[in-house]
């Protein structure tokens, strides 16, 4: 199983205390994909965030390919098997496109492909960008810079928060096109925050946050 998590519980300390959520189970083994919807505030990017290992649980377990995540051992899980799609896309503004893209690489210390780079740009519509520097792209393009900067390292786990928030429908199909078969073709698993009901009914599974729970959807 690439993910497993148990009983997980969040609450942040300040300004005030809050419990965004208790008790939040979740598995996912490779190829499936799954969707988590639910309304603004309801603690989805702080679960994603968690699951991808980047926030602490207040409580509960999470197993990173059957490997227990732990302060000492998340960094390298994360770099061995997941990628991310951050809603606010945390780009680096002054550097290319390609270089966005390649510096999950760059960080693992992995050697440069400036190639497959330039592919994955191309898989998001985005090649003849891949020398501008991003703080000239819109948002739909950072978006999706952002997308192929999370396939950069081939990780089976791919986490995205609202991957097609910002985006028309015709990109905004395209891009859950590409998300989905990433998974089902290579048996990679998905785990996306979305809105968009047509990206989130394509999806394996689909679960719903709401009051601090996490429940398997019908819809
Ligand atoms: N670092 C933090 N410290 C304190 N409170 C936080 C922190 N991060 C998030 N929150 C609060 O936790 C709640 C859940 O936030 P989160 O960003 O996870 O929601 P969301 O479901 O992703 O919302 P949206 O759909 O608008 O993106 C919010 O009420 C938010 O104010
Ligand atoms: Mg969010």
């Amino acid at each position: 199983m690439i993910l497993s998590a148990k009983h997980l519980s969040k609450t942040f300390a300040s300004p005030q205390p809050l419990t965004v959520f208790s008790n939040v189970s979740l598995d996912a083994n490779l190829g499936d994909t799954i969707a988590i919807c639910g309304r603004s505030g309801e603690g989805k990017t702080t679960l994603l965030h968690i699951l991808g290992t980047l926030e602490l649980p207040n409580s509960g377990e999470l197993f990173i390919a059957n490997e227990l995540a732990t302060p000492q051992t998340s960094a390298e899980l994360r770099r061995r098997h997941i990628g991310f799609v951050f809603q606010s896309y945390n780009l680096l503004e002054d550097f290319t496109a390609l270089d966005n893209v390649l510096m999950p690489a760059k960080i693992a210390r992995l050697p440069l492909n400036p190639q497959k780079g330039l592919q994955l740009l191309d898989e998001v519509g985005l090649a003849d960008r891949a020398s501008f520097p991003v703080k000239l792209l819109s948002g739909g393009e950072r978006q999706r810079v952002a997308i192929a900067r999370a396939l950069c390292n081939n990780p089976s786990l791919l986490l995205a928060d609202e991957p097609t928030g910002n985006l028309d429908r015709a990109h905004a199909k395209q891009i859950g096109d590409i998300l989905l078969s990433c998974a089902r073709n290579h048996n990679k698993t998905l785990v996306l925050v979305t809105h968009d009901e047509e990206l989130s009914s394509l999806c394996s599974k689909r679960y719903l946050l709401q009051n601090g729970e996490l429940m398997g959807s019908s819809s």
